[in-house]
């Protein structure tokens, strides 16, 4: 018997105390939960700040194993948002896995989802975890979202679905700094990435992939390559879940009425990607943001996201959307608490190991955040066009 249902980690961060302000709004009364993080003198403060007096507080530093252990020991279900991942992660993947608890972080890292798919796989799968990486906005939306898009198509059949991002919204110190830290190891990624795919393969008699792509327009938009770990995400669904057929393919986009901001977009994303690889550069980088701080609460009150979802099955073609508010923080932080709550407190279908939103939660978690007032919607069904 665990003390907690649901213990955040890193809940003096930006997005660690969104998510424990969600909780605390939302969590069933009587759930047992508790904050960590490796400061006692921030977790009181942020405490205070919650108006909960008797909440409890746990001490943990993301370099102590044993208290990590511990931790990880005394609940069901446990968020982490002590990021950058590939910095501080890993020692807590480890102790989850190990103690057969449910993992919950918003690793946008590629090579961090992958590295620890391949060596936590089997200990998590015989404790019986649930290691979901990306439960914020990376990557569920999308990830739900082509699930209940490809809900919408017919059974066993290769099934293609476009998903094409917009957003009005601004970035944390915390994941600005992720991100660049991130680009600088692109060797690092690939060779994550091979390892995995080597472990992984494919499932049986089918196939599931996320192919790159190259700016281009459809959909009435300037549509740009949105490449990392959503796509990657929901090809993994794609391989865990026999319902996406037996030949499936996502694009990931970010689209743009306006040809300036799509170019503008290539151009920042390259700019980053070359200062990223050179370590004065970098530093300067880095220099530009601090961690511990984002958008405030006028800005993220303003900011609302899209993801439109075009896809092809058979002879049906379908056009879904799921939509809400600010996607960085608010929203991520919502989704953060529900899927935790879904992990802690639903009937599930029996997954174990690495696992995605869509084939860990899949229809419970797109009730909750409908019920959440995220929007899922189908906006069009009708006959494909035949191809060429
Ligand atoms: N993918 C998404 O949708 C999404 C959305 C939002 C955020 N994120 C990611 O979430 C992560 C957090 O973002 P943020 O903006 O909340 O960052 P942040 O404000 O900088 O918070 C980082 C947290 O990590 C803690 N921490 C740092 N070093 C630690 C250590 N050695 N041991 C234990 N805790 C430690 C910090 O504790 P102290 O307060 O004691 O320094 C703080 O609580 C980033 O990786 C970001 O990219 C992803």
């Amino acid at each position: 018997m665990r003390t907690y249902a649901i213990v955040v980690f890193g809940a003096t961060g930006f997005t660690g105390r969104l998510a424990a302000a969600y909780l605390t709004e939302h969590l069933p009364a009587g759930a047992r939960w508790a904050i960590a993080g490796r400061s006692a003198r921030k977790l009181e403060a942020v405490r205070d700040g919650l108006d909960l007096p008797d909440l409890p507080i746990l001490v943990a530093d993301s370099s102590d194993p044993a208290a990590l252990a511990k931790v990880a020991a005394s609940t069901r279900v446990l968020i982490t948002t002590v990021g950058p991942y590939l910095k501080y992660g890993e020692a807590l993947v480890k102790a989850c896995a190990e103690a057969g608890t449910d993992y919950l972080d918003l690793a946008a890292e590629q090579e961090f989802v992958d590295t620890m798919s391949v060596k936590y796989r089997d200990t998590a799968t015989t404790s019986g975890a649930r290691i979901v990486h990306s439960a914020g906005f990376d990557s569920v939306p999308h990830d739900l979202g082509t699930y209940f898009t490809v809900g919408h198509l017919p059974e066993d059949v290769p099934i293609t679905v476009d998903g094409v991002v917009q957003t009005s919204a601004d970035i944390s110190g915390g994941t600005y700094h992720t991100v660049v830290n991130y680009l600088s190891r692109l060797r690092q990624w690939r060779t994550a990435a091979r390892a995995r795919a080597a472990v992984e393969g494919q499932p049986e008699g089918r196939v599931s992939r996320n192919p790159g792509g190259r700016p281009t327009r459809r959909f009435g938009l300037w549509l740009v390559p949105f490449p990392g770990v959503d796509g990657q995400n929901i090809a993994y669904s794609g391989r865990l879940l026999d319902r996406y057929g037996p030949d499936f393919t996502y694009r990931h986009w970010i689209g743009t009425r306006r040809f300036p901001a799509a170019a503008g977009i290539i151009g920042l994303v390259a700019a980053l990607l070359v200062g990223a690889q050179i370590r004065p550069l970098r530093s300067v980088l880095l220099k530009l943001r601090d961690p511990g701080a984002g958008p405030t609460a006028e800005v993220r009150a303003r900011s609302t996201f899209t993801v439109t979802f075009h896809g092809t099955g058979g002879d049906r073609h379908v056009v879904c959307r799921v939509s809400g508010g600010d996607p960085g923080y608010t929203e991520t932080a919502k989704i953060l608490g529900e899927a935790a709550m879904s992990l802690a407190f639903d009937d599930l279908p029996r997954t174990a190991g690495p696992v995605t939103p869509a084939a860990a939660m899949g229809d419970a978690l797109i009730d909750r955040l409908v019920s959440a007032g995220i929007t899922f919607e189908l906006v069009e069904a009708r006959q494909s066009e035949p191809r060429d």
